[in-house]
């Protein structure tokens, strides 16, 4: 909730509230039963930032602003459409520049329309759009934004920050080698290894609250060493092919158990069939009151790239955690829709400096 006071402050709520209200209409796809998509959902939890800026880039901004609906104008946008990618040129100069430049085509044109959308990915979404002419703008931003658009370990980032709580790690994003994070035993009655300690702590918290109801939870695996996988990994491969280890086991780098966030519960093999148990029942139920999602579920190794691991659950903050076990969506797809954009104010309007008001405004 943002509320300002200031004659400033109402021009950027202003602009915010245009913005936004615009990124929730033009962006999500509203259910018929009143209960929000991914989409909404994601953008409902978006935290509203609005970091400070110079004058001068304010002003810079106001005047794209200004500029950007006749440059917009005939290209067969709507008024949200058009609203939304005047916000949108308000934040970002450079997009400004090719609008300027003419080189947007329309379909870029509404793929920025999408608060999710990157533009620094214009280019893949043009080609997987070209590759798949059926696609929804929504799903083509959907999906590049999941790197769908290219095989597992084909491209590969390392991350950016890999102590994050919301840092992504799988088969397009690697942690680097030497990363340790920082550990805490979960100790004798919660199982093995260690976590980092927001996660050790919510994990015991989870257990506790399981044990009263009659479930034992205990780790038997938990952080893993870069080189700890190294061995994992090169152990299975010297009875299957990589094909079917990068089905179950991540490469060095790759796991999330080296983040200190991830840890299996009670079992660790689709021979143990965890996923009949009560314990996962308790699970599936529970396990996002205390921050944790089901990180691989069945059906979705197409996004994940990995089998059904009813027994890994990872640490995201309890937030996120609601949102990804509600909507049953994976973590990819999560990170996917969370805008990129539109979370910065900028002026929309002047208004009179005098007459302080107070507004609050949500992102509904
Ligand atoms: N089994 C999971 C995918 C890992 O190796 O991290
Ligand atoms: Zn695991």
């Amino acid at each position: 909730m943002l509320k300002f006071t200031t004659g400033r402050g109402l021009r950027l709520l202003l602009a915010a509230g245009i913005c936004l209200g615009t990124l929730a209409s033009v962006g999500a796809v509203s259910r018929t039963d009143g209960t929000a998509s991914p989409m909404e959902a994601v953008v409902q939890q978006a935290e509203q930032k609005s970091p400070i800026q110079t004058e001068a880039e304010l002003k810079a901004a106001e005047a794209r602003q200004k500029r950007a609906p006749a440059l917009l104008a005939s290209r067969g946008l709507n008024r949200e459409q058009k609203d939304a990618l005047t916000a949108r040129m308000g934040e970002d100069a450079f997009l400004f520049q090719l609008l300027e430049q003419g080189s947007l085509t329309r379909a870029d044109l509404l793929w920025l329309t999408l608060p999710n959308s990157r533009s620094d990915r214009l280019e893949r979404y043009r080609a997987w759009s070209a590759e798949h002419p059926k696609l929804t703008a929504e799903d083509v931003v959907l999906q590049v934004n999941m790197d769908q658009d290219q095989d597992f370990y084909s491209l590969i980032w390392e991350v950016a920050d890999p102590s994050a709580l919301d840092v992504l790690v799988n088969k397009h994003y690697i942690l680097p080698a030497g990363y340790v994070p920082q550990l805490e035993v979960l100790g004798g009655k919660y199982g093995a290894g260690s976590l980092r300690p927001e996660a050790a702590q919510a994990f015991r918290a989870m257990a506790d609250s399981a044990r009263k109801d009659g479930i034992s939870l205990r780790s038997v695996s938990a952080y893993r060493s870069y080189r700890q996988q190294t061995n994992t990994y090169n152990r299975y491969l010297k009875q299957n092919s990589q094909a079917t280890v990068d089905t179950f086991s991540a490469r060095p780098g790759h796991s999330e158990h080296q983040t200190g966030l991830a840890l299996d519960i009670n079992v660790a093999s689709s021979r143990a069939h965890f996923e009949d148990t009560p314990a996962f029942a308790w699970l599936k139920e529970h396990c996002a009151e205390y921050g944790f999602i089901l990180r691989y579920d069945l059906g979705q190794d197409s996004i994940t790239g990995y089998r059904f691991e009813p027994w890994h659950y990872r640490y995201v903050g309890q937030e996120a955690a609601k949102t990804i076990m509600e909507q049953g969506i994976t973590y990819e797809e999560y990170l996917a829709l969370r805008p990129t954009w539109g979370q910065q104010v900028i002026i929309k309007e002047e208004t009179p400096a005098a007459s302080p008001l107070s507004i609050s405004g949500s992102l509904k």
